[in-house]
Formats: C-alpha cells, sequence, structure tokens
C-alpha cells in the first residue's frame, strides 16, 4: 500500500520527533469557470519579478501590449513556463505562513538550517523560548549561521570571528571586543509557533503578515504530535489542491462512498471543505470500512489542518500538511499527526484504550495511526511529483471544486495583480 518514493523525492529525517479529502455542490460548470493561466512572476522579498528572467520579462510585456486580456493571461504563463519549472505555469514562491520544522527540532539540533522560498535560513530558539529564523548568511563576512553558530542566551554567536547578534538582529559583540558595527544587522523573518511547529511568514512582495495561523484546542487526551519531512519536486499550490480534488479520493486512496458535507467555504486566506467516506483499511483492522468524517483548513498554501473523526470506531485525529517552497523546485513537506479518542465513545477498543497508561496510548494510538497516515500520504507523492499545472484544465462533474480553489489561491500572488489598463480591457 505504501507507494515507493519516486525518484527526486527524499524523505528526511524520520525520526524528527519521530517527530486529505472532498463537495459536489460547485462542481457543475468548473470547467467552463476554471480561470485561466496564473504564470508570470517569480519573487522574492523585495519585489516582484518575472521568473522568466530580464529577457523573458521583456518579451513578456511587449507581447502583452498587443494582446490583451486574454494574449496577456497567455503571455505571462510563456514566460513562466521558459524560466522555471515546465511542468508549473505557477511562481514558485507564494506568500504565506510556511513551515520551518517541528517545535521540538530546535531543542535537539541546536540551529537548524532550512532553504525557504529560495533563502537560505537559520532557525533557533533563544533561552527564554522564543523561536527565531534569520537569514543564514552572517552580516559581517557570510558564514552559514545554519551550520557555524551556537546560541547563547538570547543571542546568536557566529563561529567564524564570534561576532554576536541580539534577538533584533543588532550585533552586541565582535570576536575581538571592538565596537559592534552598526550596520552589521542580521536580517530576521516573521515567526509564529503553532500546533507544535515553527513557522516564517514569506511575501513576494515583501509585505508584513496580514493574517495567522490559529492554535487548535486540545480538550482532552491527545498522543504527541508525530512529524516526518518528505522533500519532493513539486509546488505548493498543487499538494493543497488535493484538499478539494475529490476525483482522487476513491482513485488514489481507496476511499469509499464519498460525500460532501456542506459547501466550500471561504474565508479571506482561509479555505475550508468537509467531506464523508468510509475509510478501506481502518487502523490495525479496526474500523475496516467505517465511516470518517473530514473537516479541511488549508491556510493558504503552505499550511492545512485536518480534523479526521471515525464516529463509528471513536477515533479521531487531527493532520497538519505543511508544505514549504524550497528552491524553487522542491517542497519540503511535513506531515503531522496526533490522536484521541472521540468522548463518550462506545465499544471494546476505545474502552481499552481509554484506560490504557499514557505512554503505551502514545505508541498504539499515535504511532500506528502516524503510520497509516503518512502511508495515505506516500500514496499522492509520487502524483504530486510528477504532475504538471494543467491550466486551464478539462473539469468533469465529480472533480471537486477546483476552479474556486484556483481563484482562491490567486490571491496568494501579488506579482500577479492584473496591470490597470488589461484588467479594464473587456473580455472579447
Ligand atoms: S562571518 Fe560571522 S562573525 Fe564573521
Ligand atoms: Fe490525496
Amino acid at each position: 500500500m505504501v507507494a515507493a518514493l519516486p525518484a527526486g523525492a527524499a524523505e528526511a529525517d524520520p525520526g524528527a520527533g519521530e517527530a486529505e479529502a472532498a463537495g459536489a455542490a460547485d462542481e457543475a460548470g468548473e470547467a467552463a469557470e476554471a480561470d485561466g493561466a496564473l504564470g508570470h512572476g517569480g519573487g522574492g522579498r523585495g519585489g516582484s519579478t518575472c521568473a522568466g528572467g530580464a529577457e523573458a520579462h521583456a518579451a513578456c510585456s511587449r507581447e502583452s501590449a498587443r494582446t490583451g486580456a486574454n494574449g496577456w493571461d497567455r503571455m505571462r504563463e510563456q514566460s513562466t513556463l521558459a524560466g522555471v519549472n515546465p511542468r508549473f505555469s505557477l511562481p514558485p514562491f507564494p506568500s504565506g505562513w510556511y513551515g520551518v520544522c517541528a517545535a521540538d527540532e530546535l531543542a535537539r539540533e541546536g540551529v537548524v538550517a532550512r532553504t525557504i522560498c529560495g533563502r537560505e535560513v537559520a532557525a533557533y530558539r533563544t533561552a527564554s523560548g522564543q523561536p527565531r529564523v534569520v537569514d543564514a548568511a552572517c552580516p559581517h563576512l557570510g558564514a552559514h549561521l545554519g551550520h557555524t553558530s551556537r546560541v547563547e542566551g538570547e543571542t546568536l554567536r557566529c563561529s567564524f570571528h564570534g561576532f554576536r547578534f541580539d534577538a533584533t538582529g543588532r550585533c552586541v559583540e565582535t570576536g575581538y571586543g571592538t565596537r559592534p558595527p552598526p550596520k552589521c544587522v542580521l536580517a530576521g523573518w516573521p515567526v509564529h509557533e503553532v500546533n507544535g511547529f515553527v513557522l516564517a511568514w514569506f511575501d513576494p512582495a515583501g509585505r508584513a503578515p496580514s493574517w495567522s495561523v490559529p492554535a487548535a484546542p486540545k480538550e482532552g487526551r491527545w498522543t504527541r504530535t508525530r512529524s516526518r519531512l518528505i522533500r519532493l519536486p513539486a509546488h505548493v499550490q498543487d499538494l493543497a489542491e488535493n484538499s478539494v480534488d475529490v476525483g482522487h479520493l476513491s482513485h488514489v486512496h481507496g476511499y469509499r462512498d464519498i460525500e460532501s458535507l456542506g459547501a466550500l467555504v471561504i474565508d479571506g486566506p482561509v479555505l475550508r471543505a468537509r467531506y464523508a467516506f468510509r475509510h478501506p483499511r481502518g487502523l490495525w483492522g479496526v474500523g475496516k470500512n467505517a465511516r470518517a468524517e473530514i473537516d479541511i483548513r488549508v491556510h493558504g498554501l503552505g499550511y492545512s489542518q485536518v480534523e479526521v473523526t471515525m464516529p463509528e470506531v471513536g477515533f479521531r485525529s487531527r493532520q497538519f500538511v505543511l508544505a514549504t517552497p524550497a528552491d524553487g523546485e522542491h517542497v519540503d513537506l511535513r506531515v503531522g499527526m496526533c490522536m484521541s479518542l472521540v468522548a463518550g465513545a462506545r465499544g471494546a477498543m476505545p474502552r481499552v484504550l481509554a484506560r490504557t497508561p499514557g505512554p503505551l496510548f502514545d505508541r498504539l494510538m499515535g504511532g500506528i495511526g502516524f503510520r497509516a497516515f503518512v502511508a495515505d500520504v506516500q500514496a499522492d507523492v509520487p502524483i504530486w511529483s510528477t504532475k504538471h499545472y494543467v491550466d486551464p484544465p478539462g473539469l468533469a462533474e465529480g472533480d471537486g471544486p477546483i476552479g474556486r480553489y484556483r481563484r482562491w489561491a490567486r490571491q496568494f500572488y501579488p506579482q500577479l495583480a492584473r496591470p490597470a489598463a488589461d484588467a479594464a480591457t473587456p473580455a472579447a
């Protein structure tokens, strides 16, 4: 059942703290509605750029001047195709909160090196417990702080020349006892620690965070949150699209009797979808073909949270799907899960589990449940790793609200805002 990872997809830090699904209501007409190309762009924190480079951008601009609205869209797509990955006609780094690491990783590793949205960063936790994410290159002479630095109290000391930087990024000490250079400032990223994960904010237009990811309530007894990192050649928008891709649930995951539990709800950067289905495998063979109800909340394109309840067997789980664009070609996908029992659940298994001591409860429920969850995700990985972003898609009834999802997703690409003159051009 566990699909082999394709070439290019690598599973990372399997020990890190050992550390998806589907409304028929707005499917009809999706093919006609599904808005077109989302090309052009690239992005950096300093502003928007054409991912196809200056030459492609110039060609794109010349072409757009003579093509009108539809042609402009098409050329944006083509310019992007020229510069990034031919599988994706999308800018690689949309705006949003992206997973850096599991919260407990910072305690274990000290300082962690990552690549997020094409930037190398270092993450650490100060002595008072504050997580920090900073540009990896030391502003003195460029040592990689993710590999050559250590935390000292509330500061980070670079191992190359011993300069120390406080939580504001200011250099407070040189390695020679000389006056700290005032212009030697370490750039920090907006950070948010929530639900057991450290997130960093990226925006291609350099805008500050305008929304956040809420903390999930944790009433009752839960297992600890386990997580695993999987690197794959993919685009973050394709991963989150699975949340509304009803059609794949039966073909890829084997779910049966899939039904919508309400219309897709869109609230700014949050998209919510609810479905029910029969699960073919259950857990330990328990709950085979039992009904599962899932409530998905997608917070931007980098963070999704899924509440799964299996009322017939008394299990529930909370799944985390953190998709972080790494280098423009790969996504670092961190999947996490914790489990609990449905309050007042009847049946032998929940009764036994309710009386099971904490560590065993954690191992039985959390460990086995997590393996089943990872196996489900791995079924998607070979598809994400090789698929193309087809735009417009050839949708059919039964697909789920993919067009609505894609229109919602546009808000995370500020560089795709239409020029005023073009936007005013009536469609032919
Ligand atoms: S490069 Fe970091 S202190 Fe010199
Ligand atoms: Fe899936």
